[in-house]
């Protein structure tokens, strides 16, 4: 990693604005390998160089990575010309080159990753790699054995698909409606909802938990994000699937 200039590294480090950088140094909040930095144009390298903001150590990521707690009414795309994105939630410092990583309908709520690091997400998304994304869903209808056995098979999802083996697990239920958890490794159009179509029912309501080891912060109010981790961040990158 090159050395970079402070007020950089801080914008990159805490989401922030070049001014804000400097306003945070002018303020003797930042030191540098335990000196107070007094100008945002020194130098340092990050990964050597140890800086804190007051009694915060920084860590510097090339990337960002952001969790994204979806509402519904909003598309997962970075532009649209007639609905608000999940881009458009995002604060501008953070913006700049952020995808979402795969997709949610628009009425689907819950977790989205959004990033910059190409790799990552075109690693998450191979479909070879079946990672594993759960959803939690309310369904139409009683669910049984019958349907957890169904989703455990290879079930016809119409257009000609069959979906890969899901895992149904049923948390309530009743004649008129069910909460279930629905664990899949692929990613087809509309796929929970067409699996659960195929079962004869309909879903009423849907929320991402979780993609791979990675689980929605369920401190976030609908429509708010927040950074991943350090753990966060090593255990998304080390899936293997
Ligand atoms: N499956 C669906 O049907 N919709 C989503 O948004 C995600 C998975």
């Amino acid at each position: 990693m090159k050395e970079m200039r402070l007020d950089k590294f801080l914008c990159q480090c805490l989401g922030i604005s070049r001014k804000e950088a400097k306003d945070m140094i002018r303020k003797k909040q930042i030191t540098v390998n335990g000196q107070q930095a007094s100008r945002p144009e020194i130098k340092v390298f990050p990964g050597k160089d140890q800086v804190y903001c007051q009694e915060e150590a920084l860590s510097y990521e090339e990337h960002h990575y952001l969790m994204l707690h979806k509402p519904q009414g909003v598309v997962s795309a970075t532009k649209d010309a007639s609905d608000k994105t999940v881009i458009d939630l995002i604060h501008e410092n953070y913006k700049s080159g952020l995808f979402p990583v795969g997709r949610l309908d628009k009425d689907t709520e819950g977790l989205m990753l959004l990033t910059d690091d190409g790799e990552l997400a075109h690693r998450l998304m191979a479909p070879k790699r079946h990672v594993p994304k759960s959803y939690y869903a309310e369904v139409a209808g009683r669910m049984g054995e019958a349907e957890v056995e169904a989703f455990s098979g290879h079930l016809d999802i119409g257009g000609g698909e069959t979906a890969k083996p899901g895992i149904l697990k049923i948390l309530e239920t009743s004649d008129e409606r069910s909460k279930v958890i629905i664990t899949i490794s692929e990613g087809k159009f509309h796929q929970v909802k067409r699996m659960v179509s195929a079962v004869g029912s309909r879903v009423l309501y849907l929320k991402r938990v979780s993609i791979g080891p990675l689980e929605l912060d369920e401190g976030l109010a609908l429509g708010e994000y927040r950074e991943l981790t350090k753990d966060e961040i090593d255990q998304i990158k080390e899936q293997r699937c």
